[in-house]
């Protein structure tokens, strides 16, 4: 635990690994658009569905003006059943395994105050 604790720390605001089970779709590059998914970049504390450059689902912008807005524990909650917690979104479940924890960790962590 402790040694987790620090391995965690330690590590860079680099992508983690887990983050290749997003890359195919997403980008944390804020200069990067016109992909299949909207840009990650400073995700933590945005409105669900609020990117101007991207074209969402309606179910996702409506969640947004519903008031849902990524947190630690909303981005945990959709990657482990986007359509359970948004139902009718164009974004599918992500593999069995797939590493969600050490994704949104990174999300709101490092990538959080490095990427605004
Ligand atoms: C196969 C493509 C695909 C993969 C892989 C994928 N996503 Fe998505 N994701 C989407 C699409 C498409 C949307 C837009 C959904 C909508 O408009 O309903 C989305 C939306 C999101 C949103 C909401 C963004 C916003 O601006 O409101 C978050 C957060 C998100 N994805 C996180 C992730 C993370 C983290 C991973 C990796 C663990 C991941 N996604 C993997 C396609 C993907």
């Amino acid at each position: 635990m402790m040694i987790a604790a620090m391995l965690l720390a330690a590590a860079a605001p680099a992508p983690p690994l887990a983050f290749n089970y997003c890359v195919s779709c997403h980008s944390v590059d804020p200069a990067e658009t016109g992909l299949p998914a909207p840009n990650l970049a400073g995700v933590a504390g945005r409105t669900a569905g609020s990117r101007p450059d991207f074209a969402y689902s309606p179910a996702m912008r409506a969640a947004g003006k519903g008031g849902l807005v990524w947190t630690r524990e909303t981005l945990n909650r959709f990657l482990a059943n986007p359509r359970a917690m948004v139902p009718g979104t164009a974004m599918q479940r992500l593999p069995p395994g797939a590493p969600i924890a050490a994704v949104v960790d990174w999300l709101t962590g490092d990538q959080a105050s490095s990427k605004r």
